[in-house]
């Protein structure tokens, strides 16, 4: 195995994606960020450097920083500085993202791709090519005064609404939604277009890298056969349109069949499962051409496919199989996580309460160092869930608000045994558990009102948080952090370039002598 570099430089740029020019980030110029390959087995080195006059700190998504824990709950890299993050990427391949975990600044640009490759495994179907393709909603308003509307009581616990939809950082519609006066508009800014070869079998990596849309993925006249969801290889399943929620990948195999011309691909932010809010139709659809090589250039026989609802929740777990069949190991440990959002009896202000506990971020003071450092908890407003066991728990969550969460567990991917849009019941339940070959993923969906049981195994020694990937909804407090082997935690070697991102004096200490 390899170790591949790479350096990512995050400033601030104007940036235009749909034609509305506005203040974003961009990562080595450009956004989305460049993709980060690497063939599993692989170390990734990323050096990041903060070129902001704020702080900001990348996440791996995805990936189970085994052994490296503090490359993923850390205190931020202060403006101007810079860290290398290195890590393993033994035993996961397929499709993950990056993206900054400080405050809401992903929404304002700081995203990319990482794919890890595994040359020994050819996957469940053949193809030719590989294209990433990342879906994201987009807003013409900084993601800081978005998030200081929504924690405030005017809002009412409505979240921001998305102004468009873009496909690979591309969207075209910019200029006929939210624009204030006097702010350049692009009417003709062009999207992304794709070329298909005739014949040719393409393997889209999709990801949404949204901060609220969930999204209905589909090409005209086109079946999609999916055989990724968040790195697991399935059993190809055979649709015509994916539903693809905020944090989750797919990679679906696409075969260039259809008469020479052009085709549009969509991307469709689903409004009827998830309330949007203002958002109107036309700037809640991403639409890219796909191009036939040497066909004619007509669009007349492109058939929408976007418009069959079916369901909102993800695809039906009971039909997507992992590839590589695997029973759900039985847990030693259960836990119970719910949550609903209410105004906080002192501020008034909506907020997610989870196990009655409203997440709050603190960014000297990350709970791995202080368990490092066996320092006392010292918020109340971080629900931290210590299992004794390194070995498989289940975990139920309930979901007591009336829409969906996609639900992403930093570190691990887990097995889902089954969910349900009404309340559980235990009895009527369980019996119905798909334990012989359940999908595993790293973010799934908990339908509103509904829950979902999943298993993982407790022993990736650190602070893992499990939080709801809308990003408004994190930063309302939907967080919380489950720590793994509690006990092993001061033994880990925590380098010093990690502990110097920490404020001065907080956990400088450069000899740290118990164990
Ligand atoms: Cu991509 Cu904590 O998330």
């Amino acid at each position: 195995a390899a170790t591949k570099s790479y350096t990512l430089t995050i400033s601030q740029a104007t940036i235009a994606p749909d034609g509305f020019s506005r203040l974003g980030y961009v990562i080595n110029g450009q956004y989305p960020g460049p993709t980060i390959t690497a063939n599993t087995g692989d170390t990734l080195s990323i050096k990041v450097i903060n070129n902001l006059t704020e702080p900001t700190g990348m996440h791996w998504h995805g990936m189970y920083q085994r052994g490296t824990p503090w490359n993923d709950t850390q205190c931020p890299i202060p403006a101007g500085e810079s860290y290398t993050y290195t890590f393993s990427t033994a035993n996961q391949s397929g499709t993950y993202w990056y993206h900054s975990h400080y405050m809401s600044q992903y929404v304002d640009g700081i995203v990319g791709a990482l794919i890890i490759e595994n040359p020994s495994n050819p996957g469940p179907l053949p193809y030719d090519e590989e294209i990433t393709i990342p879906l994201s909603d987009w807003y013409h308003t900084d993601s800081a005064d978005l998030l200081s509307h929504y924690l405030s009581r005017a809002s009412k616990g409505e979240e921001p609404s998305p102004d468009n939809a873009l496909i690979s950082g591309t969207g075209s519609n910019g200029c006929t939604g939210y624009v204030p006066p006097g702010t350049p508009c692009n009417a003709n800014a062009s999207t992304i277009n794709f070329t298909f070869t005739p014949g040719k079998r393409y393997k889209l990596r999709l990801i949404n890298t949204s901060a609220f849309g969930n999204f209905w993925f589909s090409i005209d006249n086109h079946t999609l056969a999916v055989v990724e969801a968040d790195g697991t290889d399935l059993t190809p399943q055979y649709v015509h349109r994916l539903p693809i929620n905020v944090g989750q990948r797919y990679s679906v195999i696409v075969t260039a069949n259809q008469k020479h011309q052009n085709y549009y691909m969509r991307a469709q932010m689903d409004q009827a499962c998830l309330d949007l809010g203002e958002v109107i139709a036309k700037e809640s659809l991403a639409l890219a051409p796909v191009v036939y090589a040497g066909g004619s250039k007509s669009f007349n026989n492109s058939v929408d496919w976007s418009d069959q609802l079916v369901d909102c929740q993800d695809l039906d777990y009971t039909v997507l199989r992992p590839y590589q069949k695997q029973a759900a190991p039985t847990a030693a440990e259960q836990i119970t996580i719910s949550w609903d959002f209410h105004g906080d009896p002192v501020t008034n202000i909506n907020r997610a309460f989870i196990n009655n506990v409203s997440y709050v971020a603190n960014f000297s003071y990350p709970t791995i160092f202080n368990e490092y450092y066996k320092k006392p908890q010292l918020s109340t407003d971080q629900l931290i869930i210590r299992p004794n066991t390194s070995d498989y728990v289940e975990v139920l969550l309930i979901n007591n608000d009336q829409n969906e969460h996609p639900f992403h567990f930093h570190g691990h991917t887990f097995y889902i045994l089954g969910w349900g849009n009404e309340t559980y019941d235990d009895a009527k339940d369980r019996p119905k558990f798909n334990t012989a070959n359940p999908l595993r993923r790293d973010t799934s969906t908990v339908p509103g009102g509904g829950w979902t049981v999943f298993r993982y195994k407790a022993d990736n020694t650190g602070v893992w948080a499990l939080h709801c990937h809308i990003e408004w909804h994190v930063e309302a407090g939907l967080l919380v952090q489950m720590e793994d082997e509690s006990w092993n935690i001061p033994k880990l070697a925590v380098p010093q370039s990690a502990l110097a991102l920490c404020p001065a004096g907080e956990y400088s200490s450069p000899s740290k002598t118990s164990t």
